[in-house]
């Protein structure tokens, strides 16, 4: 899930830890402060991609900008619901745990195919070129044998 941009990262880590509080929070009152807690932190690490967002032409913008709001609006829809307290204790927990589980396996896509834009993006207002990332590439077969 690393961009190469420390704030980035360091929001996506925090990010996927407070989804993972919230997978294995008790069901009840431990359940919803862990689900305002990972609110709290999407809210504002949204709001800070989505400002970079606006300010970037074509691409997917608007498709990440919606994702955003689609996944904010889950959480709303799932406070919603343990607030109402129509549940009990296990199918909050239930609810709560497919969220968390949901957030898990949406995250690093998200990351890979959406934010990686707003990394280079970031990069190139700060430093005017585009990053470079240097991988070791896996030596061809006849390579590998006369290595040998
Ligand atoms: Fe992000
Ligand atoms: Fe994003």
């Amino acid at each position: 899930m690393e961009l190469g941009d420390a704030a980035l990262d360091a929001e996506h880590a925090q990010l996927q830890g407070h989804a993972l509080r919230l997978l294995h929070a008790a069901a009840g009152e431990d359940g919803l402060a862990a689900l305002q807690a990972l609110q709290a932190h999407a809210r504002e690490h949204f709001a800070a991609e989505d400002a970079d967002l606006r300010r970037m032409e074509g691409g997917n913008a608007r498709c990440h900008l919606d994702e955003h709001a689609n996944v904010l609006r889950s959480f709303e829809e799932v406070g919603a619901v343990l607030a109402r307290d129509v549940l009990d204790a296990e199918a909050k927990q239930r609810l709560v745990q497919r969220l968390a589980l949901q957030l898990l396996d949406w995250l690093p896509e998200h990351v890979r195919e959406m934010d990686a834009a707003v990394a280079r993006q970031r990069f190139q207002a700060r430093t005017g070129g585009a990053p470079v990332r240097i991988a070791r590439v896996p030596a061809r077969r006849e390579e590998r044998r006369a290595v040998r």
